[in-house]
């Protein structure tokens, strides 16, 4: 089972996964968590690229295949060999980041990015993907009360933002049996309850994860 958290920055996907990761250690469900861009030695070197303020010249070519080269080795060096040997994965972002980021926000064809995305994934699909919607700038502000670190990709305007945040739903709404959208904009308690509740229906937790208190796992 192969499980994605997507959504616009600031929607807390990341906070949502510290948290599930407790169910599963509650429950001693192994599991596997990963990011992108990242998850491998060469990947995490690439996101350093990807993110650093200094990079602000960097065309969308070059963060499109940047983004792939990172996920090419995680796929193949992490992914797959958790997957083969039955393992749940759960990747906090993964391809559909690069539908929303570099398809939508900067507007590139969607088209060549699927195939460089078949490419690089070898046509790894997750089986369930969760995208945290909220309005972008709802996630921006978050970001900057946060004080999270402002990124190079933070640093897109806010229409680019609007637009992932658009390119998301028209993602969720082309392929509704893989993806589950939720609201992301209030409370994360809530977030987390209805979190627990999809993995449940969606048979990757069992029943008695819905009875383990947010805030035991919070
Ligand atoms: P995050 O660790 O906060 O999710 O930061 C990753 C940033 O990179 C976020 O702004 C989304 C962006 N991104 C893309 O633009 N394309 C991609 O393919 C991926 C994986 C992430």
């Amino acid at each position: 089972m192969f499980i994605t958290f997507e959504g616009p920055d600031g929607s807390g996907k990341s906070t949502q996964l510290r948290r599930i990761i407790r169910v599963f250690e509650r429950l001693k469900i192994p599991l596997l968590t990963t990011r992108e861009p990242g998850g491998t030695e060469i990947g995490d070197q690439v996101r350093e690229i990807l993110m650093n303020m200094k990079n602000r010249s960097m065309k969308a070519r070059t963060e499109i295949l940047l983004f792939n080269a990172a996920r090419a080795q995680l796929v193949e060096t992490v992914l797959r060999p958790a997957l083969a040997a039955g393992t749940i994965v759960i990747s906090d972002r993964f391809a559909d980041s690069t539908l929303a980021y570099q398809g939508y926000g900067h507007q590139t064809p969607l088209e060549p990015l699927r195939q460089l995305l078949a490419f690089a994934t070898g046509n790894l699909v997750p089986d369930l993907t969760l995208l945290f919607d909220l309005p972008a700038e709802v996630g921006l502000r978050r970001r900057l009360s946060n004080h999270d670190e402002w990124n190079r990709m933070d640093d897109y305007d806010l229409p680019f933002h609007e637009r992932v945040r658009g390119g998301y739903l028209a993602l969720a709404a082309e392929a509704p049996r893989r993806w589950v959208t939720i609201d992301a904009s209030g409370d994360a308690d809530q977030v987390t309850r209805t979190v627990v509740r999809v993995m449940i229906d969606r048979g990757v937790l069992p029943a008695d994860a819905g009875r383990i208190p947010v805030s035991e796992i919070a």
